[in-house]
């Protein structure tokens, strides 16, 4: 199927960066959000970005103007949905509220429509039987910066169809992205599992005594060749992110081992939250050695 018009929900962080991506190899994007501010900001950010990437000589000013004028943003969801070949929604992450977006682009995008969401956590099963059109419904989750991030996890669900996940991976590839199929659901797929697993297996290391933050780190780094060591990613973040990644996952399966663990929930309630708050397993303050 011809995928010419996309509609991108959502305008924060990853909406925004996701109709770039689309808009600079040629599709024609809606954005549209609930708020206008958002939409401000999304657009105010994505200027000041491709301003960057023209002066560092990365993009011509003409490409970074023809994408600019193939994008329009907006707060008027029925109208946008109307054109839509293919809806990447990226709102907030909350069930309910993609459920309903879900029921609505449902009832107001066309037959042919495929309805992804760029959802970290919730596999398609949750979203799907919102819509009349369990088959077009897929995950295609992107990575923080979506601009820059090649990976794009295409995640299909018990009822996802083959042209679905065939058209998803197609326009991966046309954006410029390396398609990584699930060809089963599990939440957390597959790149933020295995980093989660690194991840979980350090605080284990460290709370068992076996090394410290330090040494923990250099061996990811100097080892493994992974760019930054798990607790510095953590500090990067923001541990309260994994910790209620965590705690959901545990209010949800009710299994004691997807508790968030002990060093990190006492960071948590000492405030120590990575480099956001100046201190997280390392000091960022002025006096601080990181
Ligand atoms: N931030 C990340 O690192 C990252 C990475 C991969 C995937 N994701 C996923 O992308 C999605 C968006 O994350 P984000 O970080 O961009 O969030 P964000 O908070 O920056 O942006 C969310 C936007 O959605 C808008 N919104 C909320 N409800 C809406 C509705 N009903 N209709 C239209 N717009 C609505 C908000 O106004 C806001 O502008 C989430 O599902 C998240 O799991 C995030």
């Amino acid at each position: 199927m011809e995928i010419t018009r996309i509609l991108v929900v959502g305008s924060g962080a990853m909406g925004s960066q996701i109709a770039m991506v689309c808009a600079l190899t040629g599709l024609e994007v809606s954005v549209q959000d609930l708020a206008e501010a958002s939409l401000e900001k999304a657009q105010t950010e994505l200027r000041s970005r491709m301003d960057r990437s023209v002066a560092k000589g990365r993009i011509g000013a003409d490409e970074r103007d023809l994408a600019f004028a193939r994008i329009t943003f907006g707060t008027d969801l029925p109208a946008a949905a109307k054109g839509a070949d293919f809806v990447i929604e990226a709102a907030v992450e909350k069930l309910e509220v993609k459920r309903e977006l879900f029921a609505e682009l449902d009832r107001l995008t066309p037959e042919h429509t495929i309805l992804a969401t760029n959802s970290s956590s919730f596999v398609p099963s949750k979203i799907a039987d919102a819509t009349s059109r369990p088959d077009r419904v897929v995950n295609m989750h992107f990575f923080n910066p979506a601009l820059v991030m090649r990976c794009v996890e295409v995640v299909r669900g018990p009822q996802t169809s083959d042209a679905t996940v065939a058209t998803t991976v197609e326009l991966a590839e046309r954006i410029g992205k390396l398609p990584v199929v699930l060809d089963k659901e599990i939440p957390g797929f597959v790149a933020n599992r295995l980093l989660n697993a690194v991840r979980d297996e350090a605080i284990r290391l460290l709370e068992g005594g076996y090394a410290s933050v330090e040494a923990i780190d250099t061996a990811a780094r100097t080892a493994l060749g992974h760019p930054m060591g798990p607790f510095e990613l953590m500090d990067l973040t923001g541990i309260d992110i994994g910790y209620h990644t965590k705690q959901a996952r545990y209010d949800e399966t009710g299994d004691p081992a997807d508790l968030p663990s002990r060093s990190v929930t006492e960071k948590v309630e000492r405030g120590e939250l990575g480099r956001k708050t100046g201190t997280g397993w390392y000091d960022y303050t002025e006096q601080g050695d990181h």
